[in-house]
């Protein structure tokens, strides 16, 4: 069971599971769109844009300054550089992304356009679990050095002082309001899946027990079935049929699994587990193509030991490595990179397949959630409730323009209580 079909994106089976380039829809005023009704909110009007537009000469010069503030700001501060995951060439290609965005900023136009792809920015800080408080916090530290910018520039002339400080704080609401409508976004989907959750926990719960033993039944015929063909001289046709139902058994089993999984619920049991172990065990469980090679990563090779319930996590990995395999087809490269950092495990799991088609990225924990024409859109959503479950995160990680495929980051905490993971 798993979500994504990466190849092939737009392929979709039911209008509930269209994909759809995400837009905000929240209507703050009927027959406005949200973008109109919070800039006459603010009053920023043509008027505003121009006067953005004659300071940003002014105050382009001062981009370099005003960025390594703002990454020298992140870098202090551990709850928010823990979303900088990419090191040193993240940090850099930031800052090329935050120079276009300042001009951006600046010389508009704010239009429709303008409003859609600082969207998409936001949600991109949402998909990396960047914790709110720094998206304001951060906003707030720009728009102090733009402050500063203007009255240095433009301290002989207290009108067009006043009016450009004023526009300057106008589109920065904008932003921020922009930027909070997208975890706000988030919030709504998230809730959206626990309630799609808790519906078919109840449905599964009756559903799986009574499919559970005929299932058994199945699998245990098909057990004695080829135990006479193998004394009987098999039959090639008869044999291939076998292996078909039993194929299908286990992928319906694992599908009650899933199912049972969700409608218990139940709170994680931790326990002292080596990552190998759980890896290993996940890797048995997932049948992956012979030709889809997995490796794991740990620091100078040693073992790490996680603090996890160990059937949860391994659950989790098994959802990965099936979406990972089905990703490569028949050939392909699964790594897990495990790390420690202070109190706290990552678990990377990337492959080299396609990768994750951006119009997708947004919605693929939501639960109900699938492009594949035989998948159920729990894979993701089960793998996200049990890490939170853990006070951990499972983020898909941003595309990396120098590799394919796709990079899921999993961070779990040796015990819920560790600060910053409420
Ligand atoms: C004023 C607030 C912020 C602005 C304007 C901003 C701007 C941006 C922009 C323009 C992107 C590129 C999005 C894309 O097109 O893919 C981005 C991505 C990102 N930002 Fe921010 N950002 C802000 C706050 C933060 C903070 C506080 C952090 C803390 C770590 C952060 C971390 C990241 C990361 C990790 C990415 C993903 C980059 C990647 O593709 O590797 N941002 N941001």
């Amino acid at each position: 069971m798993t979500d994504i079909n990466r190849a092939d994106g737009q392929r979709v089976e039911s209008e509930r599971r269209r994909v759809d380039t995400p837009v905000i829809r929240t209507k703050l005023v009927p027959g406005q769109t949200f973008f109109e009704t919070i800039k006459e909110y603010v009053g920023f009007d043509d008027n505003s844009t121009a006067l953005l537009r004659r300071f940003h000469p002014m105050a382009m010069g001062e981009f370099p300054r005003i960025i390594e503030d703002f990454y020298a700001a992140i870098q202090r501060h551990p709850g928010a550089s823990a979303s900088i995951t990419g090191g040193t060439a993240q940090i850099d290609r930031l800052k090329q992304t935050l120079v276009n965005w300042l001009h951006g900023l600046l010389l508009g136009p704010h239009d429709e356009a303008y409003f859609e792809k600082r969207a998409r920015i936001g949600r991109v800080h949402v998909g990396i679990a960047l914790p709110q408080s720094y998206m304001l916090t951060a906003m707030n530290r720009i728009r102090v050095q733009l402050a500063d910018v203007a009255r240095d520039r433009l301290f002989d002339d207290a009108a067009t002082l006043v009016a450009t400080t004023r526009a300057m704080h106008q589109i920065m609401d904008l932003e921020l309001a922009i930027m909070l409508e997208t975890y706000r976004e988030d919030l709504l989907a998230k809730n959206r899946t626990t309630e799609r959750l808790a519906t078919i926990g109840q449905f599964a719960a009756g559903i799986g027990h009574e499919l559970r033993n005929p299932l058994g039944v199945i699998e245990s015929s098909v057990y004695l079935l080829r135990q006479h063909l193998t004394r009987d001289s098999p039959e090639p046709r008869v044999v291939r049929h076998l292996d078909k139902i039993a194929a299908e058994v286990q992928r319906s089993s694992k599908t009650i699994t899933e199912l049972l999984e969700l409608a218990r619920n139940r709170s994680p049991h931790r326990q002292p587990v080596g990552v190998r172990a759980l890896i290993e065990a996940a890797t048995g469980d997932s049948h992956l193509p012979e030709g889809v090679k997995l490796t794991t990563v740990t620091p100078s090779d040693a073992d790490i030991t996680l603090n996890v319930d160990r059937d949860q996590l391994a659950r989790v990995l098994v959802n990965l490595f099936i979406n990972a395999g089905q990703a490569l087809g028949s050939s392909g490269q699964i790594v897990v990179e495990a790390s420690r950092n202070d109190e706290t495990t990552m678990l990377r799991v990337r492959d080299d397949g396609p990768g994750v088609p951006v119009q997708v990225r947004p919605r693929i924990f939501e639960a109900l959630f699938t492009t594949k024409s035989r998948g159920t859109g729990l894979g993701l959503a089960l793998c996200r409730r049990i890490v939170e479950a853990h006070g951990g995160t499972i983020v898909l990680e941003p595309e990396d323009p120098k590799r394919r495929g796709a990079c899921f980051l999993i961070t779990v905490p040796d015990d819920d209580e560790f600060p910053g993971t409420s």
